[in-house]
Formats: structure tokens, C-alpha cells, sequence
């Protein structure tokens, strides 16, 4: 089975959570890891799965994740997706963001196969721009509340080995119930 990992990071976090998967999966299948960055043209393979890894903006994969999906024609294929996101991954806007990153793939008649989210700690000079946004609109999407401060601290020790442990664990899983019961 041949495989894409490929991943949109722009402060490393998703890369981390990537190159950990690649590691876990890398001897079960036909397994190319790629950063969407240093991929402007057409990719030339044809893959059985596809493994999208983004960082979250604006409650979904980024933009980046989403040009890329649609430039490489990513439509009715089998995928598994995974975002890591400033919140810790049980807060309901970890949910509502991988909500909506399936459903911009359902949109495109891809059978969605797992999912998987953790938290990845948010760049300190964003929190000011944040900061800054938020005192000028209080309607701003990322208003700094107290709340969102607190998480934002929280983040800070993100990915950790457990997000890392889990993220190959989940997808261990899915490659092997996928390699024995043959389904893709
Ligand atoms: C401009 C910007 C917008 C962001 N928006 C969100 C968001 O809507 N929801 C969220 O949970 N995290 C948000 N984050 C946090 C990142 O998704 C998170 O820190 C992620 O782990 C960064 O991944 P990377 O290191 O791979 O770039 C945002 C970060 C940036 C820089």
C-alpha cells in the first residue's frame, strides 16, 4: 500500500507529530513523508491513503492545508486526517476544528478513516498580535480571554511524548486493522 504523510507546520509542531507517526508506520507500508511547503507542482505518484496533517486556524485544517487538498485533486480518496491546535485537544473548539476539517473533505467525496488531534503550543509572538487585535476589536476571532490565556500557557509543553505515544498508537492501529482486513 503506498502511502502520503504529508503535513502543513509552521512553528513545527505539526511536523513533530508527523515525523512520529512516519516513524511508527514507516515499515508497514510504502510510506512517503512530505512537507506541503517544498510541494508546488502536481505530485507524479498515485497513492492508496493519504495521511493530512495541519495546524489549526480560523477552527479548521489552514488555508495552506486546504489550497494543497485541492490542488493535488485529494477527492474520493481514502484518508485519515490529524490537526494539533492551541486548545487542549478535550475542549469542544479541538472538536468543532476537526469537525470542519472533515467535513471540507466529505465535500469532496473522501471517505474519512480516522482522525486524530493534540494540542501544540501556540507561537508566543502570536499571542501578542492576539493581544493586540483583541484590544482593538473585541469581536476578534482569537479574543484573549482569560480562558484562552490559561490554554495558551498550557500549550506551551505541547506536543509531549503522550500526544506522541497516542498519535502512533492511533495510526499503529489503523494500519494494521487496514493492512489485515484489506478495506482500502
Ligand atoms: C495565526 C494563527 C491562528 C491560529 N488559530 C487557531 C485556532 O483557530 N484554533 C486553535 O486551536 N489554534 C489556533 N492556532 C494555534 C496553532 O494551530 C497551534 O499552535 C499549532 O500547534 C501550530 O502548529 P505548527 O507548529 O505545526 O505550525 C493558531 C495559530 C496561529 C499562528
Amino acid at each position: 500500500m503506498k502511502i502520503l504523510l504529508a503535513y502543513s507546520s509552521k512553528t513545527k509542531n505539526t511536523k513533530k507529530v508527523a515525523e512520529a507517526i512516519y516513524e511508527q508506520i514507516k515499515d508497514q507500508a510504502e510510506v512517503d513523508l512530505l512537507d506541503i511547503k517544498k510541494q508546488r507542482k502536481k505530485l507524479e505518484k498515485e497513492y492508496d491513503f493519504y495521511i493530512l496533517g495541519a495546524w489549526t486556524d480560523k477552527t479548521n485544517a489552514n488555508k495552506n492545508m486546504q489550497r494543497f487538498i485541492d490542488q493535488q485533486q485529494i477527492h474520493n480518496k481514502d484518508v485519515a486526517l490529524f490537526l494539533t491546535c492551541g486548545v487542549p485537544r478535550e475542549h469542544y473548539h479541538a472538536d468543532d476544528s476537526i469537525n470542519n476539517y472533515i467535513a471540507f473533505m466529505e465535500e469532496r467525496n473522501n471517505r474519512i478513516h480516522e482522525t486524530f488531534v493534540c494540542q501544540g503550543k501556540v507561537d508566543p509572538k502570536v499571542i501578542i498580535v492576539f493581544k493586540i487585535l483583541t484590544w482593538r476589536d473585541p469581536n476578534f476571532i482569537h479574543k484573549m480571554t482569560p480562558d484562552l490565556a490559561d490554554m495558551v500557557k498550557e500549550s506551551r509543553s505541547h506536543p509531549d511524548i503522550k500526544d506522541l505515544t497516542d498519535a502512533q498508537d492511533c495510526f499503529d492501529n489503523l494500519l494494521n486493522y487496514k493492512i489485515t482486513h484489506a478495506t482500502v
